[in-house]
């Protein structure tokens, strides 16, 4: 998407950690509009940090977060997440943190929590429904009596109420059976499409998560360790094939 439409996303030089504890260092990529880039990683090498520095839910020590909205630089330093979410960048939570004792269609409404996103409500619940027809099926069924898979249909579809223009994904796999993992992958991607977003997308399942991807980074501690232009150079990268893909 050339121009000055569309959400694009900038990080540089980004230092950041809990306390004593230095979890991101130097960290840089960026998500060019309309782009899927994945962050591959496993465990505990810091996607999730990432992902909370991005949304002002861990202060970064150094460096740059800048998203660039219809041609209109914005620096996310210092903002606090709910001002982060008014700018359409949106996370669905590792994990998905979703409410389990109120229905799909109240999780859903909780998810337009900002003033922005009151004022388009009811359209962007009937998107959601004709996006994920089973939700609607099941929109008075209590969210913690729901599959795995349908409850991360519940966490798309309430990030999808913020009126997102770029979304962040940390790890969508998790907890899912291989064949809800491709599922959800293709939800993403569907919803991509639908909604013209901008997907920056946390994974340590390489061969599902670039079925959707672009391109991709390899974060190894804190530290960027490659960077893929394309779905192919990521398989083609020896770190990415020894620890991704058991070659
Ligand atoms: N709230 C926290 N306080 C202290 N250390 C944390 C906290 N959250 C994560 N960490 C540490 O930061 C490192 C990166 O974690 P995380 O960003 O969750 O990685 P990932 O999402 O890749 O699994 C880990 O060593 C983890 O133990
Ligand atoms: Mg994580």
């Amino acid at each position: 998407m050339a121009g000055s439409s569309g959400a694009a996303l900038e990080i540089s030089g980004l230092d950041a950690g809990y306390g004593a504890v230095r979890v991101l260092e130097g960290v840089s990529l960026h998500v060019a509009a309309g782009e899927t880039v994945v962050l591959l990683g496993t465990n505990g090498n810091g996607k999730t940090t990432l992902m909370r520095s991005i949304m002002g839910q861990v202060r970064p020590s150094a460096g740059s977060v800048r998203a660039t909205l219809d041609g209109r630089a914005v620096d996310l330093a210092g903002l606090a997440p709910e001002a982060v979410v008014d700018l359409g960048i949106v996370l669905v939570p590792e994990g998905r943190r979703l409410f389990p004792r109120l229905t799909v269609e109240q999780n859903l409404r909780l998810g337009a929590f900002r003033a922005a996103a009151r004022a388009t409500l009811e359209g962007n619940l009937a998107l959601s429904y004709e996006l994920f027809p089973r939700l609607a099926e099941r929109r008075a069924q209590l969210v913690g009596s729901m599959s795995g898979g349908e409850q991360q249909m519940v966490a798309l579809a309430r990030a999808l109420m913020s009126q997102p223009r770029i979304l962040l994904v940390d790890e969508p796999s998790v907890g899912l059976a291989p064949i809800l993992v491709a599922r959800t992958m293709e939800m993403i991607a569907e919803m991509k499409a639908r909604l013209g977003l901008t997907v920056l997308m946390a994974e340590q399942n390489f061969h599902q998560a670039v079925r959707i991807a672009d391109r991709g980074y390899v974060i190894v501690h804190g530290h960027i360790a490659f960077e893929g232009e394309s779905a192919a150079a990521l398989q083609d990268n020896e770190l990415v094939r020894r620890v991704y893909l058991g070659l």
